[in-house]
Order: C-alpha cells, then structure tokens, then sequence
C-alpha cells in the first residue's frame, strides 16, 4: 500500500467530513469509520497511522450514550481525542469547530510528529492502492455493475477495468430518456476505447409504454426506479456466476443516509431494491471520496473531461423535464432543444462556469405564426442555475445575445415548437427541476 491513513472515528459529530477534508489538505489520507469498529477491524485497514476520536461521550442516539470500544485504546496506535474526555488519549482538544484551517493547525502535529505519517496522499496512489484492494477482494470472481454514464459510475467502472479488466460485466440501461447522444457515448468510450464488457440495454419502449398517460411527477419517478430495477435484474440473472456488485457510493452519499447512527452505515448491505435471492457483496472503492475527489480519479484513470466534469443529471432523466404525461413528439422536441443549448452553453465556456443547465417542455401548447400560417405548438423553457449544495439556486444571468441565438436554433431546428421562455426563478421559490 503507498498511503498512510488517519482514521476519524465517527461519534456524531458533524465536523467529521471537515476534519477529513483538512487531514487530506495536509497531504495524508483519511477515513471516516463508524465508532464501533473493533481494534480487528481497525488492524485490517491498510497503513493506519493514527486514530482521531471526534466527539463528545454525550453522545446519544436513541437515548444510548455512544463512546468506541475500549479496545481501540490496546491497538499501539497513536490516538487523539477531540471534545472526548477519555483519560487515556494521549492528546485531549476542545471540539474542532467548522474551521478547516484551525483543524489543518490542531492536527498537524499529531499527524506527522506523533503518528510520523507521510503526505503521500495523491490520485495516483489511491487508484493504486484501491486497485491492489479491490483484487484482494474480488479474486477472479466476477463484478457487475450498473453504468449510467454517470460521473460516479463512469469512474467506478474505469477503476474496476484497471484492476479485474474483463472480469467486470457493466449494464448500461437506456430508459429511453437519456440525452441526446448519452447511451452512444458510454458504448463508445467503454466498449469501444476502453474494451469493457458492456451489456447494452435498450429498454425505451418498456419505459414509455408503462409511462403513457402517467402525469403525476411522483408516480413517474417510482415507475422509472421500479423499471430500472427490474431490467438490472433480469440482466444480472442472464449473467452466470456474479458474485459481486459494484456500486458508485461516495462519501455524501454514506453521509446523507446519516452517519451518526453507525449502525445504518452498513457496507455489506445489498443494493436497494435488487430482490433476496439476487445477493452480491458490494464494491465500493469510492465510497471515502468527496466529488472533486471522485473528479480527480476519473481524470488520473483518464477518463474524458465532459464525462468527468458533466452537469449533474437526475436519475429520471429527460422523464422529469417532459412534464406531465410523457409523449414520444414532445420527448424528442424536448431532447434536441436540449443538445442546441449544451452545445451553446458549450461554444461560451458556460459549460464549465454554470452548475446546471437543461430544458423543459410543458404539455400545453400557445398560439403562434410560422410562413404566413397560425401554428399551435409547444414551447421550450430555458433554466441555468447556480448552487452549492442543490438546497438553494441562483439563476446563471446569461447574456442576451447568447439567449437570442439558442432561441433561433431551437426556433428553426426543433419540431413542434413556437416559443421559447427563459426561468428566472430562484430556489427557493420554485425547484431546480420543474418535476
Ligand atoms: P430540485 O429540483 O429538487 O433538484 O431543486 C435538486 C437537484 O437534484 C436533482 N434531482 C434529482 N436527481 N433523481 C435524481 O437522481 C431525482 O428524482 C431528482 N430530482 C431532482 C436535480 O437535477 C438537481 O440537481
């Protein structure tokens, strides 16, 4: 192994990803674990280094007080105590606060005086380091994996082919509501640039048939998970002999689901939704990952800059952005008006300044004029945001040149279209996504 790692020891407090971030800043590696782990456990990750024990021994949850296992204390490695009144810590601090420059200054000295570990951390060595580990893993067995063409899947699956090559089976599903060119890239650049093994699935018409006539967003976003769900599944039963699963979890994510109840945070857990009978253990090399990070290693991994760096883009796909009941004219309007304002977006460099970026097409049709006639069609919404964190969003004030000439292409190019509108609200109060 080429990284020594700090381990942080979760006891609640929300402090731990900063506290993770600021050792990784310095340069060394760090995990975040839940704080029941036994002293065998801690020994079975590689090149621990030293222990930082974050938070009070007033924590509670569900009314139990939670503290680590006594016999993390036995294990020789160096230990550092903040907010924990544990008599046996060898440094005992005031909490850490939000500050990553205050927690950089606190714990320097324990990481590298104290613990001697190296600031060897650097994409190269953690691709390196999960490629030896995801070999100890898996063996020769086989691993499946579900590509959207996401960012996290994307580089989940450039990760596995480096370590088990033709020994990964990836399932790429097209829900026939993907963007313009999205399904034909992920074949191109992994079945045919990378030599994956990639089952491609077209599943357009088992979507759009169970979607027709459903208006509810709701009820559209449970028959897209549903579907999803059944075709992997009867994909993965084709399959003989899977015994693993690869899963693209990153560290928000393990953080969303709630991290303070350790016991929730569960890596061998089966995927959500796959049946009982359907068991895999998980893979999960980029589950201590922040998103920059997992950026990071698609980039080490060589992956292409626009899927490393895309916008991000919801699960339901183009279902969300074709409101009410999905129809095949209005989703294929709603697709190319979607490519001419990439393309745009991309021809400025608003491609990489704005977060997110996509159009909507409504089920309501206006009045217009096209070649001296009265037209009645659809008109296509514009929406650019900027945000954080997704809980709040700004509108990105685009220049109105640029406006005007995605308006004529999407005028001149897109069928059944008349009109185009420009979103200029915030969230709160309206979404990011219409649906
Ligand atoms: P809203 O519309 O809630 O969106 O402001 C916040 C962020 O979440 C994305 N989003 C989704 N992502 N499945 C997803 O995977 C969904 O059902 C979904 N709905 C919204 C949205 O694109 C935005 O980035």
């Amino acid at each position: 192994m080429k990284q020594d790692m700090i381990v942080i020891l979760d006891l609640g407090s929300h402090e731990n990803t900063v506290v993770a971030r600021a050792i990784r800043a310095l340069g060394v590696y760090s995990e975040i674990h839940p704080h029941d782990i036994t002293a065998e456990g801690l020994k079975a990750l590689p090149n621990v280094k030293g222990i930082i024990i974050n938070g009070g021994p007033n924590n509670v949850i569900d009314g139990v007080a939670i503290d680590v296992l006594p016999e993390i204390y036995e294990t020789g490695i160096p230990v550092m105590a903040a907010g924990h009144d544990k008599a046996l810590c060898e440094v005992k601090l005031a909490k850490f606060g939000n500050d990553e420059e205050f927690i950089k200054n606190a714990v320097r000295s324990f990481v590298f005086d104290t613990c001697k570990a190296e600031a060897n951390w650097n994409m190269k060595n953690f691709v390196a380091d999960q490629i030896e580990l995801i070999r100890q893993q898996v063996g020769d067995k086989k691993v499946l994996l579900a590509l959207s063409g996401g960012v996290d899947s994307s580089v989940l699956a450039a990760l596995l082919l480096k370590a088990i090559g033709d020994k990964l089976y990836c399932v790429h599903v097209n829900h026939g509501l993907m963007r313009k060119g999205e399904s034909e890239n992920v074949i191109e650049v992994f079945r045919n640039q990378l030599s994956a093994n990639l089952i491609y699935v077209d599943a357009t018409d088992r979507f759009l048939g169970l979607l027709e006539g459903v208006a509810d967003p709701e009820q559209k976003r449970k028959i897209i998970g549903g579907e999803f769900i059944r075709v992997f599944e009867e994909e993965a039963r084709k399959l003989d002999g899977i015994d693993f699963l690869g899963q693209g979890t990153i560290y928000p994510d393990i953080a969303e689901s709630g991290t303070k109840t350790a016991k929730v945070v569960k890596s061998h857990h089966n995927v959500g939704g796959l049946p009982e009978d359907l068991q895999f253990e998980l893979v999960e090399p980029l589950k201590q990952l922040f998103k920059d990070e997992v950026r990071a290693c698609g980039v080490e991994l060589g992956l292409p800059y626009e899927m490393v760096y895309r916008q991000p883009f919801p699960g339901p796909g183009l279902g969300v952005r074709c409101l009410g009941a999905i129809t095949r004219d209005r989703l294929h309007s709603l697709r190319e008006a979607d490519a001419i304002l990439r393309e745009e977006f991309a021809k400025e460099g608003l491609d990489k300044k704005v977060w997110q970026y996509f159009t909507v097409v409504p089920d309501f049709k206006s009045v217009g004029v096209r070649d001296n006639a009265r037209s009645y069609d659809w008109p296509v919404i514009i929406r650019a945001v900027n945000t954080i964190d997704a809980m709040t969003a700004s509108i990105e004030q685009i220049e109105w040149p640029v406006l005007l000439r995605i308006t004529d292409r999407i005028l001149a190019e897109v069928p059944n279209v008349n009109r185009v509108c420009y979103d200029l609200s915030p969230k709160p109060s309206a979404t990011i996504e219409w649906e």
